[in-house]
């Protein structure tokens, strides 16, 4: 499941946009010596395709780099009951993302529930929550794992192709039960940067304008279909387009839609989308009523 999500969590566009945050971040971040920690970055420069009203900029925390000016919050011992991805109980060395956050984010600035906490590792593999969320649930960053079988490394985390990783520099944990749903919240190791962004910036036309009335398919669709499928092109590629050329809700009827996004095989025998059984009726109602939105929102 997690190699899964490391591999297909991924938008194609948005990446773009990602990487030059991450190239710029690097860059002023090299290149200015001052004690302001935060990185500024004008996100509407670098969108050109998306519409933007001026302003609407984006936050990138370069770990590494703040790490080095000793400018993360100081660490603390936590122990998680059981990591998803160790399997087991796990003691780390680290700090609440929300004491990074408090000291250096205008949160005026942001909209919890209208912004993105996009968490960006070293492979560009990328993984994101709404800003509330982090807000609410305030996850852990890791910089050091204190119950390692070796002493001082870090114990190596086993993706599902058997391969071994050492999560460092950093990997982000959840205290809570409730986050431990890999497919809900990302654990991301590697990690290396982390941005805020407005969420019209980090889905473009994908992203419904009338948040209100679409917001809660939008979120559904966004955490369990869009690192497959892309809206307007934005989103992964495993899965067909679900826009173009044609628009889905136009050639397929509603209840079949749905009996379908609950249960590809009772249509296709070797389906490769994954059966949505633990999302709700009233769940895949509202992400269709999304798709059927975002099909006149141009
Ligand atoms: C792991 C990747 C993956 C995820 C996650 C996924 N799908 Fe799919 N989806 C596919 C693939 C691949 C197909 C093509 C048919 C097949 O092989 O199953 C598909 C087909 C579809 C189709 C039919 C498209 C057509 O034109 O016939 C719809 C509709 C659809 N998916 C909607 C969704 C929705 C809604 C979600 C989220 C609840 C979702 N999918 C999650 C991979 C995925």
């Amino acid at each position: 499941m997690v190699v899964y999500m490391r591999c297909f969590f991924y938008f194609d566009q948005l990446q773009r946009i990602l990487l030059l945050c991450f190239c710029l971040g690097l860059v002023s971040a090299c290149t200015h010596n001052s004690k302001e920690p935060r990185n500024t970055v004008e996100y509407e420069d670098l969108t050109d395709n998306h519409e933007l009203a001026s302003g609407q900029n984006g936050l990138s925390f370069v770990l590494t780099e703040l790490q080095e000016k000793n400018q993360l919050p100081s660490y603390q011992k936590l122990t998680i009951k059981k990591d998803p991805l160790y399997g087991k109980k796990k003691i780390f060395k680290g700090f609440y993302l929300r004491q990074l956050l408090d000291s250096m984010v205008d949160y005026k600035k942001f909209q919890p529930l209208q912004s993105q906490v996009m968490f960006i590792c070293s492979d560009g593999y990328t993984s994101s929550i709404e800003l509330t969320e982090v807000l609410n649930k305030n996850p852990f960053v890791v910089v050091q794992d204190l119950s390692s079988p070796d002493g001082g490394k870090w114990e190596k985390i086993k993706q599902q192709n058997g391969k071994m990783v050492s999560p460092e520099p950093f990997y982000m944990v959840w205290e809570q039960e409730s986050a431990t749903d890999v497919r809900k919240y990302p654990w991301p190791y590697n990690l290396v940067t982390i941005d805020i962004i407005p969420n019209q910036l980090a889905y473009g036309k994908a992203y419904p304008k009338d948040s209100k009335l679409y917001g809660d398919g939008f979120y559904l669709f966004k955490r369990n279909c869009m690192s497959c499928h892309n809206i307007h092109n934005v989103g992964g590629s495993l899965g067909p387009s679900l826009t173009s050329p044609r628009h889905v809700t136009d050639y397929w009827k509603h209840d079949e839609l749905l009996a379908f996004i609950k249960d590809p095989t009772t249509f296709r025998p070797n389906a490769k989308m994954p059966s949505s059984r633990h999302l709700t009726d009233k769940d895949l109602k509202e992400i269709i009523k999304y798709l059927e939105h975002i099909k006149i929102q141009k």
